[in-house]
């Protein structure tokens, strides 16, 4: 939530350039476009603020970064070498101009920007206001600019890092920062608690961003913060310390992807550009994971076997469509491995006395890595002894920095605010650690784990063959435009499916959708069956369990004399479901337990071809961010 950007650095102005005038030059550049790739993890306002020998001038406007980009070239800001930047998703205050980063204070001569919920505002700002403080906005954030402007004038003796560790201390919830002050030419303050903050490394430049996205246009060295640590960078340094002022450092990483990585590659939108990664994303998540005999060898795990050996439970910890993968893997992890897996939303986790212990495997699922709510419930599983391993797409993210092991999805970056490629990785990272717990603690012969990887390979290429036929889904999604409501029904591991496809329908097409286990139908659902209400069923195999296919196949019955149109997504060769279904999209043949991997595409393909043909934004549709930092 909310996308940070910050640069010191030496970039020749736009002027001095010449030649160069293609490339970013100056701060407002750089940090532009670190906010157009940030763009993503909120879209509400949008604002910089640049240093200059003159002092602080700054930008904002409500509404996407274009109104921003606008507002530039309307009124353009000085060349400079320093500059903060900011897209907000709006927590306290409506996302108007006046709400919108960067908050100024000490009269114009200190901005700052904000990541999170400052918990202790109204108490924080019922203090400054009877110390004479003024504030135009309803934010937390332009609370904490003028206690850090309080404080820079008092104790921290216009020292602005130690002013942000002293303001810091004072305090709650979850925060990063970026400041810069008109009397430290060259320097931007940033703190974290709780909230993303990654450094990146240049030449005679440095970088902040909320992720790698922010900077990666400019350099693939990345510093990972810690928990309550500040950070100043300047063109030439980068110095880290605690809340105290006493040193600390982070952790250097390499970015493993590039800039073209998060371009939209010809397509229309991201978010097709993402559906169609799909293939390749679930193909690199395989890669590298088995030796030639079919022997998995998750090295990076970093978790002791005889400790995995020893787990009689596993709780799945997610949110949203990463929760839906969780449910998968709970049938595949249970199915292989006879251990008991429990999936639960990380934010009802918490909250209700969880029985774990040294012996619960927790399974922490995020793409971002950044869910706040993943978070929290992570740390109080392992305040209860529980080891946590995290499946988690984005390098140097928090969850998988603070879990015992982690096992990275290879999607690549996901900019689309709704999930797909990333929900695919996430399946089949599942099932990797489903199947290597088998071959660990000898639940399944190592032929079996090698027959299971050896379909897992196909599945690339058969992703292909769906995206490849999805001219008919797409026509009738064009054609559906007008519906007020879909329903999605599945069974088995269809069940997630089928709550993904309607997940992606509501937050493309804003269409009420609901996903439902076909077997409750009759425990309630169906009542909303009227002449015409469109149906999407996930059908099972028929070369799998045989009342499964057949109850699935009666339930369609019993919608279709209701009048239900019915839209099928079986298995290739079922030509038992054409005669209960308005349309059939077939998928290739796989086993039972892979299906969510080809049966969720057509469901994807309907959301957004369906959002398209009403005009809507599929990337970045309205009220979402696509990292939730706060709780
Ligand atoms: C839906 C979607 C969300 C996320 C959820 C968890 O399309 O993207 O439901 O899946 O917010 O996010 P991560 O996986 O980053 O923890």
């Amino acid at each position: 939530m909310c996308g940070i950007v910050g640069y010191a650095g030496r970039r020749p102005s736009a002027a001095a350039a010449g030649e160069l005038k293609s490339h970013a030059h100056g701060a407002l550049d750089v940090v532009m476009e670190g906010l157009r790739r940030l763009e993503y993890r909120g879209y509400d306002s949008a604002g910089v603020a640049v240093l200059t020998e003159a002092g602080i001038d700054s930008r904002k406007k409500s509404g996407k970064l274009a109104n921003l980009t606008a507002e530039l070239a309307a009124a353009p800001l000085p060349e400079a070498t320093t500059g903060i930047g900011h897209t907000r998703w709006a927590t306290h205050g409506g996302p108007t101009d006046e709400n919108a980063h960067p908050h100024l204070a000490d009269g114009g001569r200190l901005a700052l920007i904000h990541n999170g919920i400052i918990e202790n505002f109204a108490e924080l700002k019922a203090e400054l206001l009877a110390a004479g403080a003024e504030f135009i906005s309803e934010t937390d954030t332009e609370v904490a600019a003028a206690l850090l402007a309080s404080v820079y004038r008092g104790e921290g003796g216009g020292d602005l890092a130690l002013s942000m560790q002293l303001a810091c201390r004072r305090l709650e919830g979850a925060f990063t920062l970026l400041a810069i002050h008109a009397d430290s030419p060259d320097v931007v303050v940033a703190a974290r608690r709780n909230s993303p903050l990654v450094v990146g490394l240049g030449d005679g430049e440095n970088f902040l961003g909320s992720d790698v996205s922010g900077f990666i246009d400019f350099t693939r060295r990345a510093v990972e913060l810690g928990q309550d640590q500040i950070v100043t960078i300047t063109p030439e340094s980068v110095e880290i310390t605690d809340f105290y002022g006493n040193p600390a450092s982070g952790t250097e990483f390499e970015v493993n992807w590039d800039a073209a990585a998060a371009e939209k590659g010809g397509y229309p939108s991201f978010m097709e550009k993402e559906i169609n990664d799909q293939p390749q994303a679930v193909g690199d998540t395989l890669l590298g994971r088995s030796d030639l005999e079919g022997r998995l060898t998750l090295d990076e795990l970093r978790v002791d076997p005889e400790d995995l050996k020893a787990v009689n439970k596993i709780m799945v910890l997610a949110c949203g469509t990463s929760a839906y993968a969780g449910q998968v893997a709970k049938y595949a992890i249970e199915h292989w491995c006879r251990i008991p897996v429990e999936v639960e939303l990380s934010h009802e986790f918490r909250y209700r006395d969880p029985i774990v212990d040294g012996n619960t495997l927790i399974v922490a699922i995020s793409q971002s890595g950044e869910t706040m709510d993943t978070l929290m419930a992570v740390r109080y599983a392992k305040e209860q002894g529980a080891k946590v391993l995290a499946i988690c797409n984005t390098n140097g993210s928090t969850i998988p920095r603070e879990s015992d092991a982690v096992l990275y999805t290879h999607a690549g970056p996901e900019i689309a605010v709704a999930s797909t490629k990333a929900f695919l990785a996430q399946i089949t990272a599942a099932y990797l650690l489903g199947l290597y717990l088998a071959q660990l603690r000898g639940d399944k012969f190592q032929g079996e784990i090698k027959d299971m990887l050896t379909d897992l390979a196909k599945v690339p290429a058969k992703i292909q063959q769906v995206l490849d036929n999805s001219g008919q889904i797409k026509e009738l999604a064009g054609l559906m435009a007008d519906a007020k409501s879909v329903l999605f029904l599945g069974r088995h591991v269809g069940f997630p499916v089928a709550m993904e496809g309607a997940l992606k329908l509501k937050e493309l097409a804003y269409i009420h959708a609901e996903g439902f286990a076909a077997g409750e139908l009759k425990h309630g659902p169906i009542a909303l069956i009227e002449e015409g209400q469109p149906v999407f069923v996930v059908v099972p195999s028929p070369r799998g369990r045989d009342s499964l296919h057949a109850k699935v196949v009666s339930n369609i019955q019993e919608i279709r004399a209701r009048g239900a149109k019915t839209i099928v997504i079986a298995e290739e060769g079922d030509d038992a479901v054409k005669a209960y279904a308005e349309h059939v999209f077939y998928v290739p043949e796989t086993p039972t337990l892979l299906a969510p991997l080809l049966t969720t595409v057509p469901l994807q393909i309907f959301a957004c071809a369906l959002a398209t043909a009403k005009g809507y934004d599929v990337d970045q549709p309205r009220n979402l961010a696509k990292s939730v930092t706060v709780e």
